[in-house]
């Protein structure tokens, strides 16, 4: 055997293993693989999630090296990116579709955009697929990447698909420029944030709340990137207050890992 033809099987195993890992590689014994993954119909549409991270800080415990939350000075304030997701016209959508489990490296060239624009607002290891937990970005590529594959790709190209979006469409300074600016003492109209939104993505977005605070940004997109109206209702009352960086510091309230609204 040639070494050429020895580096094809080579690269042949590794490219299943790459694709068998996701169900292979979970806690499950054989017998039960057929039916870990349960087949689910393709999705309708893309919903954009964004996170204004005061908000969801808000209810961050404590701090550590990965808490986007805790860099001070250096804490985002700009909405970052929550995920991507999948969603069917129903007001459901599928999760933990088959593929393979995240692999950091697939995105090590992305790391420090992720790190600005994507952080992880949390100490908390995320929920993955197959009762299994993992970082963030995990969290997000097992549940909802790999449902929105068929159209966004591998792993890599999920990421980088959805930071496209982010820095074409600049929910921020749509906000910003409308006048809906951080602060600590203001409360502003949601249906006025919401217009600010459709007057620039010339659909309906989702918003949603924490405790009266904006604590999310949903823009929903079709299969080909165009805006579409979302489906699910918006969760804020009729005044909604854009927080700041508290300056004593945003690790205060005791919360959970994802906000109720979003059980996966
Ligand atoms: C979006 O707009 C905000 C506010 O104007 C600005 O600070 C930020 O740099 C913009 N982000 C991108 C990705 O263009």
């Amino acid at each position: 055997m040639t070494s050429h033809t020895m580096g094809k099987i080579v690269l042949a195993v590794l490219f299943a293993g790459v694709f068998y890992s996701g169900e292979v590689a979970g806690d499950y014994g054989g017998g039960e693989l057929v039916s870990t993954v349960a087949e689910q119909r393709e999705f309708d549409y893309f919903a954009l999630a964004l996170q204004w991270p005061p908000t969801y800080c808000s209810k961050s415990t404590k701090c550590c090296a990965t808490n986007g939350c805790c860099r001070g000075e250096n804490s985002p304030s700009v909405f970052t990116i929550h995920g991507l997701w999948p969603d069917y016209n129903d007001g459901t959508w599928p999760s933990c579709c088959s593929g393979p489990e995240f692999d950091a490296n697939e995105i090590s060239t992305l790391q420090d955009t992720l790190d600005k624009y994507w952080p992880t607002l949390s100490c908390s290891k995320s929920s993955t697929c197959h009762n299994k937990k993992g970082v963030f970005w995990a969290h997000e590529w097992e549940k909802h990447g790999t449902c929105a594959a068929p159209v966004t790709g591998d792993e890599y190209n999920y990421f980088i698909t959805t930071i496209n979006l982010y820095f074409t469409y600049n929910v921020t300074g749509v906000l910003f420029e409308a006048g809906y600016v951080p602060s600590n003492s203001e409360k502003y109209p949601g249906g006025g944030i919401i217009s600010a939104l459709e007057n620039a993505f010339h659909a309906t977005p989702q918003i949603i709340c924490l405790n009266g605070a904006l604590e999310e940004v949903r823009l929903c997109l079709t299969k080909d990137f165009k805006f579409r109206d979302c489906v699910g209702a918006s969760d804020c009352p009729d005044y909604v207050s854009l927080p700041e960086w508290a300056s004593s510091d945003s690790i205060t309230a005791a919360g959970r890992l994802f906000p109720s609204h979003q059980s996966f």
